[in-house]
């Protein structure tokens, strides 16, 4: 269907189920066993009820915000997925035009399908300031052979990445049946971790083959040797409880993502809008810290708001922009502009006019009290 009957998310997601192959599909769709995690992440969104204040002048709205003191023009950004070039040839390389074309921030996997050098490149050629350009940042899963994580660290800061997103959420990863029931297709390659798609005697689980290389020894003390390798900000992704979270804190992280990865690691883990009510209920202090993204199941500017308003920096979404592309830089261009107007419109029907008034006041998280 022409790109401009393309009205949701939920749109883009109908196209790709129809358009990608099998296997792309059942690798970007899939979830870990019974998939409960993936359906709460959003479900959970629908039970938290605004509180709009009105009879104020919303005529003028700003949706500007920064995330680690760069400036954005959206509060939400492009979560690091792998293998973006299963959707379309360009990949995450069309992510990061349309993304600099819009100014939002795109966080890009260790499992991307360019090397990080193709995918910073490719905006540089957009011929934009670099002063207005929206942030990169780079998602690390730590390498067994860890001098292969301190080369990739090394050459990610060179070439003026913003900040590192240490996942910590898929020490192995999880088991996804959708993933391991359809054969991979072979030539799949994800360059940054040597990673290649193929088929064994268990299945064709692309997440569970391409993974492989991740190091599940990591633990906390590792924190201090990601440190050395490289000055750039660092930023935890995957925390699903406020020991971690204060854990974090301590060791000084610049931020947490919430997350449980799309509910693609553990199944009934939690989604992250728990994590964060959480975290007002047990270390409120936290978010005068650092900064706190949450990812997970966002599908609309309504979700968008609310983790806003309950104290998140930015949210990141994941599997949407995977399926924009379906249509290249044209989907992900669109897709922003979507959630833009529904964040905008979500905003004025709340009586916000700019996103630093958003406050925990505005949503009413009684029917999700489990703490
Ligand atoms: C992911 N995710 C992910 N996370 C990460 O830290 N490194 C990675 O390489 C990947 N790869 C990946 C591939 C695919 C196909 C998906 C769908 C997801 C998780 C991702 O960053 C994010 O946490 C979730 O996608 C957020 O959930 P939604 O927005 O997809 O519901």
């Amino acid at each position: 269907p022409p790109l401009d009957t393309i009205l949701s998310t939920h749109d883009f997601e109908d196209v790709a189920s129809r358009t990608l192959t099998p296997k792309t599909w059942a690798f970007y769709s899939s979830a870990a066993t019974d998939c409960h995690t993936r359906s709460l992440n959003n479900s959970l969104f629908h039970r938290l009820l605004f509180r709009p204040r009105l009879l104020r002048n919303v005529q003028r709205v700003s949706t500007h915000t920064t995330i680690l003191g760069h400036h954005v023009s959206l509060p939400f950004f492009v979560s690091p997925a792998a293998m973006a070039r299963m959707a379309h040839p360009e990949g995450e390389k069309a992510l990061a035009r349309g993304c600099a074309s819009r100014g939002v921030m795109q966080c890009v996997s260790t499992n991307a399908s360019f090397p990080i050098g193709e995918i910073v490149g490719a905006v540089a050629e957009e011929g934009e300031g670099e002063g207005r350009r929206p942030p990169l940042f780079f998602q690390l899963y730590v390498n067994r052979e860890r001098a292969k994580s301190e080369a990739l660290l090394r050459e990610v800061e060179a070439l003026g990445v913003k900040a590192v997103v240490l996942t910590v959420d898929a020490p192995v990863a999880g088991k996804r049946e959708a993933d391991e029931r359809v054969k991979a297709e072979g030539g799949l390659r994800a360059p940054m971790s040597g990673g290649e798609a193929g088929n064994d005697k268990k299945g064709g689980g692309m997440g569970r083959i391409m993974g492989s290389f991740v190091d599940p020894t990591v633990r906390w003390e590792d924190i201090e040797w990601i440190r050395r390798c490289m000055k750039l900000p660092l930023v935890l992704k995957g925390i699903q409880c406020a020991a971690d979270a204060k854990m974090a804190m301590e060791m000084g992280v610049d931020g947490i993502m919430l997350s449980n990865h799309g509910g693609r690691s553990l199944d009934t883990s939690p989604p992250a809008i728990l994590v964060l009510l959480e975290l007002h209920k047990c270390c409120p202090e936290i978010f005068d810290k650092m900064e706190i993204y949450v990812d997970g199941g966002i599908r609309r500017g309504t979700d968008i708001l609310k983790a806003i308003c309950l104290g998140a920096t930015a949210v990141g979404l994941g599997r949407p922009f995977l399926y924009s592309l379906a249509y290249g830089q044209e989907g992900v261009e669109h897709l922003i502009e979507i959630l833009k107007d529904e964040v905008k419109t979500s905003m004025r029907m709340i009586g916000l006019t700019t996103l630093d008034q958003a406050h925990p006041g505005y949503v009413n998280t009684l029917d999700v009290d489990y703490l």
